[in-house]
């Protein structure tokens, strides 16, 4: 096999061709040759899904790729994610009104997973956010913001009353909202 191949790829929209070593991650290919450190690594094994992205639509661990097999293929990352500059992908601001994220490093992974999660399932229920983000880890352990944002994001997808992040959206229990505050206080 040679050291090296080429590819080309289509990430956010922008076409990138490159010659990129056959051993190349696709996370490493994205972070270091692209520069786009939006994408996290974290354990480097397929295990905390902080190096989620978008392949042709599906939401992949780019650590556990090749570069070389996404030869041809279109990528989205957390760049890719608002409409413009000055507006953010309605998911993006349901996680800023819920407070759905602490240090953030978990959050491009948890965002990329539930773009293509929402638009399959656009009326979940808590535990179906639950089990959707369950292979994404937060070491700031803030899954119950996370739950409520996702919820949030979904409600106002669909025209629900979350314009004020301050209304609970439905699905979320109060439980949830009170743990939610709680989380926070500390
Ligand atoms: S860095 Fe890819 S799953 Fe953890
Ligand atoms: S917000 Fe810090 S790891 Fe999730």
């Amino acid at each position: 096999m040679p050291s090296s191949v080429p590819i080309s790829v289509s990430v956010n929209g922008r076409p990138y061709t490159r010659e990129v070593e056959a051993r190349l991650l696709l996370s490493d290919f994205i972070r270091q040759e692209l520069g786009l450190t939006g994408t996290h690594v974290g354990c480097e094994h397929g295990v905390c899904g902080a190096c989620t992205v978008l392949m042709d639509g599906e939401a992949v661990r780019s650590c556990l790729l090749f570069a070389a097999q996404a030869d041809g293929a279109e990528l989205r990352t957390v760049e890719g994610m608002a409409p413009s500059e000055d507006q953010l992908h309605p998911l993006q601001t349901a996680f800023r009104d819920a407070h759905g994220l602490q240090c953030g490093f978990c959050t491009p992974g948890i965002l990329m997973t539930m773009i293509p999660f929402l638009e399959q399932n656009p009326h979940p229920s808590e535990d179906d956010v639950r089990l959707a983000i369950s292979g994404n880890l937060c070491r700031c352990t803030g899954y119950a913001n996370i739950v409520r944002a996702v919820m949030l994001a979904a409600e106002r997808s669909r025209g629900g009353p979350g314009g004020d992040p301050t209304i609970e959206p439905r699905g979320v229990s109060a439980a949830t909202v009170a743990t939610a505050a709680s989380v926070e206080a500390h």
